[in-house]
């Protein structure tokens, strides 16, 4: 696969109004891609709002790999009595959850200011709301799909409201939804700033670099099980909030000086520097799981293979050319750059082929490793 194998058209929205019988529908489209953390989110300082912790950074994965695409409608033809709705994968799903809820009365609160300030405007807010998804992503990936599918409901809903928001001011909203999916509104190199504010107006995202800056990085997924996570990321960390003694020093000392690091080892395109952090983040945040009690594992055999088969590379080459990262299960995302594709994914491959019960999950993935996204 090539750098920015397609136009980005997430931060473009297609708007459009089909007139009804008597009703006009008004429609907007947008596409949001998966991230993947370098310095891990975990743990919430509050849960209603959603409140890190501690800051993260993440790398945006290329949506023609990875996106989640949604279509927001709204008209005065959709009967009151529906609410809103979502259909996700063709499937009917739940819109009633606390932090859908938050999405949407964010949204229809800024829109509600617009119509207000200009009476011309038409009632949108008032307006049932139908949501159709898409990931194209086969859910059997195993990858977390919550990051890529807020970002894409509250930009879609944002577009269809015609809301004069940045980026970053969306990231409040979906941060509300999930955490993670306040990086998935920008692409390339993403911080969460986790703020201090008691009512997060300061706990958003930012783009660090663009992935043009950094255009040789990559970025392979291993997929180890396509099984949903036996602990949720949500349960998880409030788990290793109440009971982890490691994590206070985590989020003290341990991630402040990764995010520094890692914002650091982006702007030189150090590579080594980037990998090195990666991993440690990647550790030390298992080692946080592993230290709740009770403990959580989100590693297997499988998962610890991948991270001795990184190793074993790095050795080989003399330096650090692959960079392991493991978020709540036990699927691997290595990074490397380009040049090193063959060290990398080629060693992988066949080290890994000779792992029972691995080769067969991985083949296709190994075979389509990502680009990352162009920012937007
Ligand atoms: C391990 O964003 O899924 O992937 O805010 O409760 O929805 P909620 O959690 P979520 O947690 C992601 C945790 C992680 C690390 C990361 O993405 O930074």
């Amino acid at each position: 696969p090539s750098l920015y194998q397609s136009p980005i058209v997430s931060h473009q929205p297609r708007r459009e109004s089909l007139t009804m019988a008597a009703e006009k529908v008004y429609r907007a489209s947008t596409t949001a891609p998966v991230n993947i953390a370098v310095v891990k989110y975990w743990g919430k300082r509050d849960a209603k709002l959603n409140l890190p912790t501690n800051s993260s950074l993440s790398v945006t994965l290329s949506q023609s790999d990875l996106r989640t695409l949604t279509t927001a409608s709204c008209s005065a033809s959709y009967p009151a009595s529906e609410g809103d709705s979502l259909i996700l994968n063709g499937e009917a799903a739940d819109v009633a959850g606390a932090r859908t809820q938050a999405c949407f009365r964010e949204l229809r609160a800024h829109r509600a200011a617009l119509e207000a300030a200009d009476p011309s405007l038409p009632k949108l807010s008032a307006m049932p709301v139908r949501l159709v998804s898409e990931n194209n992503f086969p859910t059997a990936a195993g990858l977390a799909s919550s990051a890529a599918g807020f970002a894409a409901l509250v930009r879609a809903i944002a577009d269809l409201y015609e809301l004069p928001a940045s980026p970053s001011e969306l990231s409040l909203i979906a941060r509300q939804g999930s955490g993670s999916a306040c990086r998935s509104l920008f692409g390339g190199y993403v911080a969460w700033r986790m703020g201090d504010a008691a009512d997060g107006s300061d706990s958003l995202a930012d783009q660090v670099a663009e992935a043009s800056h950094w255009p040789e990085m990559r970025a392979v997924v291993l997929v180890v099980s396509a099984a949903k996570k036996g602990v949720s990321s949500t349960s998880g960390m409030q788990q290793t909030v109440a009971t982890s003694g490691l994590f206070q020093e985590r989020i003290t000392n341990v991630v402040p000086r990764n995010m520094e690091a890692m914002e650091k080892s982006i702007k030189e395109r150090d590579f080594s520097a980037f990998a090195q952090v990666t991993m440690r983040d990647s550790n030390s945040f298992h080692a946080t799981c592993a230290d709740t009690y009770p403990p959580i594992f989100y590693m297997n055999d499988v998962s610890r293979a991948a991270i001795r088969a990184v190793e074993a590379i790095n050795t080989a080459a003399g330096r650090t050319v692959a960079a392991y990262t493991f978020d709540a299960g036990p699927n691997a995302v290595i990074y490397y750059l380009e040049k090193e594709t063959e060290a990398v994914v080629g060693t992988l491959y066949r080290t890994l082929g000779e792992i029972d019960g691995w080769k067969a999950a991985t083949t296709q993935s190994l075979n389509s490793s990502v680009s990352l996204d162009e920012g937007t």
